[in-house]
């Protein structure tokens, strides 16, 4: 009679037994964080990115000479030979946020705290959907999202939720624009607008928007031309004035102007929207406003970089996305609105398996606020963080990347060799291109050139940049996400790239 083979920890498998699994269990979770520790002191503080193969290598230094995923294990392996997998075989390779020279798209160093309050979250694993899969874990995030509207500003009345992030929260803020509001000025309130009359109607955005306007906008039905993208002026915001004509145009035309998507903190350069004006506007032709600040809401955190994100309270939905400048672990975004009926109006279901004994003592089921079913206890790493450095400690980790990013955009200015572009950053993001000395600043040959030393930079070590381009040229882009680096390491990397330069531009290729 064969036997079920027995795993060879099952202490760690059936653990209820604290005599038998306590110690177990301590010892794996000591060396499980001490291993995170030498990742951090060994790796992520040697440079930021680990990999700095090529794609192809470095799919090859994963898989093996096959360059593919290899069969799912068969057999069990011991806990320590686990460990010692991800020692060898993940932690040499990762993107590391903790190093100080990591000026990354927007991935900031996560808290201490923050990652504290994961592994507790993992283990607690509070399902936050319907409230008896999670009760505390309801009440934790309706504490962190009041916190969150208070920060913005949201008056009385307002709810939100948490996402999985950005992309999420302006998904379900189009939703809602388009249940409630739509259906609103189509005269019919009840019945929210789907196939043909979702056609002929507008909603208003710069083309510095986040990729995620347009492809929300497409997988909620609207056709493709659903989205005006009004260009932004010269330093990337979108203008109300501009908006204004593009309105009357689309209304001359027959057309339902219905929305305006603005950005308080653009991907690209950081640019903040005329957001005061473009709520005057809204209100003036009766649009709803949604304000995607999901980096850039958290200037609010600082009395000194506050009024760099303003208006933001006068939106009818406001995305924030607290796995950026609140340092968080991912993933935690939200979803903040003016009403808390539109949120629950647009997604609220009743499925028969969750429903309540007694309708008058309904308890708080998030599901009925979100595109999202079973979420994980995001809330509580935020809450955590948020006692652990209060909205003054915060502040100062805000302000010390709006100065890192000053201070490159005046290095960027003083020096002959460098430009950025705007020349003073919004917030914490500094585009920037080096010319090396002796070349036309017009000389196209410059675009692959940047692209050329971001890859020099990536593989000397030094620091991390990415690109990106604006009106057509390439620049490089630092995010100052990053509370652990200094101006020492803007320096370094301003020599790093002047170091890199010949190399960098001998190959770049001539212009077609
Ligand atoms: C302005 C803006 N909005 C939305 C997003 C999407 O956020 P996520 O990637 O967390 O979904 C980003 C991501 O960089 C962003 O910069």
């Amino acid at each position: 009679m064969p036997t079920e083979p027995t795993p060879p920890e099952d202490e760690l498998l059936h653990f209820m037994d604290p005599s038998r699994s306590r110690g177990a269990l301590e010892e794996f979770g000591d060396a499980t964080w001490r291993e995170a520790l030498d990742w951090l002191y060994d790796h992520a503080a040697s440079r930021p990115m680990g990999s700095h193969g090529t794609y192809p290598e470095d799919r090859l230094s994963f898989f093996g000479p096959t360059g593919s995923p290899a069969p799912a294990p068969v057999h069990p392996s011991p806990w320590r030979d686990v460990l010692q997998t991800f020692r060898t075989r993940v932690a040499p390779a990762t993107y590391n946020a903790q190093h100080p020279g990591s000026f990354s798209y927007f991935t900031p160093p996560p808290l201490p705290m923050s990652i504290a309050a994961e592994v507790l979250a993992q283990w607690i694993h509070q399902g936050t959907d319907v409230w008896h899969a999670g009760p505390v874990a309801a009440l934790v995030e309706e504490e962190v999202v009041a916190w969150l509207r208070e920060l913005i500003g949201m008056p009385g009345g307002s709810w939100g939720v948490l996402t999985s992030g950005g992309v999420m929260a302006n998904l379900m803020a189009l939703t809602v624009a388009r249940d409630i509001h739509l259906a609103r000025l189509l005269g019919d309130p009840t019945c929210p607008p789907r196939g043909e009359r979702l056609e002929a109607v507008r909603i208003y955005a710069s083309d510095q928007t986040h990729f995620s306007v347009a492809r929300g906008l497409d997988v909620l039905g609207f056709p493709e031309d659903t989205l005006h993208v009004v260009p932004s002026d010269d330093r990337f915001r979108l203008q109300a004035s501009d908006v204004v004509a593009a309105i009357e145009e689309d209304r001359a035309a027959g057309r339902t102007p219905f929305a305006i998507a603005a950005v308080a903190g653009s991907t690209n350069t950081g640019s903040v929207d005329d957001i005061v004006g473009l709520a005057e506007l809204a209100g003036r032709e009766g649009l709803w406003l949604h304000v995607d600040a999901a980096y850039g809401g958290a200037a609010r955190l600082s009395p000194r970089t506050a009024a760099r994100v303003p208006g933001l309270e006068r939106a009818d939905s406001v995305t924030v996305d607290p796995h950026k400048w609140f340092y968080q672990g991912y993933d935690i975004g939200g979803l903040l609105v003016r009403r808390r009926e539109d949120l629950r109006a647009t997604f609220h279901r009743e499925p028969e398996y969750y429903r309540t004994n007694d309708p008058d003592a309904e308890p708080l089921n998030w599901y009925h606020y979100s595109i999202e079913g079973t979420r994980r206890f995001r809330a509580l790493k935020l809450w955590m963080s948020w006692k652990h450095l209060g909205t003054e400690g915060f502040a100062t980790l805000v302000e010390h990347d709006v100065r890192l990013a000053a201070h490159l955009a005046q290095r960027s200015g003083e020096a002959p060799d460098f430009e950025a572009v705007p020349p003073e950053p919004e917030l914490s993001v500094v585009c920037f291109r080096h010319i090396p000395e002796g070349v036309d600043p017009d000389d196209p040959r410059l675009d692959a050139y940047q692209t050329r030393l971001q890859r020099a930079l990536e593989v000397d070590g030094t620091a991390w940049v990415s690109t990106t381009t604006l009106r057509g040229r390439t620049y490089l882009r630092a995010g100052f996400v990053n509370y652990l680096a200094t101006e020492a390491n803007v320096d370094a990397m301003i020599d790093a790239l002047r170091r890199l330069s010949s190399p960098a531009w001998a190959a770049a290729p001539p212009t077609p």
